[in-house]
């Protein structure tokens, strides 16, 4: 099975503590030994957000902190890259064709941010789409897809499983209530849409969570159906 990753960077490095990052990589060589094939996307995390901010007390313009952005994700990357040593591609992949080209090396390609304006929710979207692929993970640091921001409201109920189209619905609600936490940006929702992709959200504070998902199509998390 063919698979994209996307590990937030508040779930792989919310502290730069090298344990979770390890932990992310020991589960992806796993799955690598049992022939999937494997991608993964990395996120900015707290690190982004404290660059992003001071960059915009100097005055940055909003262009200028998605460059940070993701500058930041890269430098993430480079910590899994690190942490999967001679499997990954041994620079994070800077655009959807050199992340093809390390798949088709046998490499797992570690891709961060590509391009302003966006969030890693929007690139793991598209290069899944791109490289044909057939289960999108969001490794997030929320446990699914809610009917609303779980944070805010202690009746939010989490689906298990919701149609495409739902799920850009949702999120598309949650998106018009400023600071809200939706749990893949709206972009993506739209993407994994049109995609026709399997798609899944979990929490990735425990990568194991990631395994079974792929290993054995279990999960504690939410389902987004293709084409429904
Ligand atoms: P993230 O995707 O990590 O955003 O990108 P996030 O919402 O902080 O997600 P977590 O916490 O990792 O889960 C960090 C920043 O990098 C820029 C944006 O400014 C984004 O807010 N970015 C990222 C881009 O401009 N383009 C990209 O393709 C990716």
């Amino acid at each position: 099975m063919k698979v994209v990753v996307s590990v937030g960077g508040s779930v792989l490095a919310p502290d730069l503590e090298p344990d979770r990052v390890a932990d992310y990589a020991t589960v992806l060589q796993d799955l690598d030994d049992r022939g999937h094939t494997l991608a993964t996307v990395v996120g900015g995390g707290p690190t982004a957000r404290e660059y992003i901010g001071t960059a915009r007390e100097l005055g940055a313009n909003e262009i200028e902190l998605d460059q940070l952005g993701i500058a930041v994700t890269r430098l993430n990357g480079r910590l899994l890259i690190a942490a999967l040593d001679d499997r990954a591609a041994p620079t994070p992949a800077e655009s959807y064709e050199s992340g093809r080209e390390a798949i088709r090396r046998g490499d797992i390609p570690v891709l961060g941010g590509v391009v302003a304006a966006q969030t890693t929710d929007a690139v793991a979207a598209a290069f899944a789409e791109y490289v044909d692929a057939d289960l999108l993970v969001y490794a997030t640091s929320v446990p699914g897809v809610f009917d609303a921001d779980p944070n805010e409201d202690a009746d939010a109920t989490r689906f298990d499983s919701l149609g495409a189209d739902e799920l850009v619905d949702i999120i598309a609600g949650m998106e018009m209530d400023a600071g809200s936490n939706a749990p893949v940006d709206l972009l993506a929702a739209k993407v994994i849409k049109r995609s026709g992709i399997r798609a899944v959200v979990l929490d990735g504070t425990d990568p194991e969570r990631v395994a079974r998902a792929v290993a054995d199509d279990e999960f504690d998390g939410t389902e987004i159906r293709p084409g429904a």
